[in-house]
């Protein structure tokens, strides 16, 4: 396995709408492993193929503690009802805006040996769905994203959901 560099913004290969995957070798492979490593070293939640320069439909994610392998991603269904959070982008180093989208998506995709699965996320793993889908068809979540975060509103919001988690702890 290998670290991939991850591209930032202003590089044209993230304007770019990718080509599905065709073949389910060792090199496919190959590259969804470097990607599930360069993923875990950026300490990030999600990585879709063009970050890394190559322009196929490939995603991974990583929440609720679990790593999520998504070749030729199709959006099967979201929910009407609405998430509004923070959202970042390894590709955008520091920034942070205030995007909302569906609180629930339904995807399907193949693995690295060409299976089609289904998976369902709600909250983070949702808006990861999207995101990365998103990245696939060439599209940055600044283009519709509320409004960009300065880094002391970032911190704000940050203490209020601090304070907000350990309201619920003190419930239990
Ligand atoms: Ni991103």
């Amino acid at each position: 396995m290998a670290l991939r560099n991850i591209v930032t913004v202003g590089d044209p290969v993230l304007t770019k709408v990718c080509r599905p995957v065709t073949k389910f070798d060792d090199r496919l492979s190959q590259l969804v492993d470097d990607m599930i490593e360069t993923l875990h070293d950026a300490n990030g939640a999600g990585l879709a193929a063009p970050q890394i320069g190559i322009l196929r439909r490939v995603v991974v994610i990583n929440t609720e503690g679990e790593d999520w392998e998504l070749i030729n991603p199709e959006i099967v269904e979201v929910s009407e009802e609405q998430q509004t959070g923070i959202e970042g982008c390894l590709s955008l180093p520091g920034r942070w805006g205030i995007v909302t989208r569906p609180e629930y998506a339904k995807v399907r995709a193949q693995d690295r040996h060409g299976d089609w699965y289904e998976y369902e996320g709600e909250d983070l793993t949702a808006r990861c769905f999207l995101h990365e889908i998103d990245h696939l068809d060439g599209h940055m979540y600044t283009e519709f994203a509320e409004k960009m975060l300065t880094p002391e509103e970032l911190e704000e919001l940050l203490k209020e959901q601090e304070d907000a988690a350990e309201d619920e702890d003190a419930e239990v």
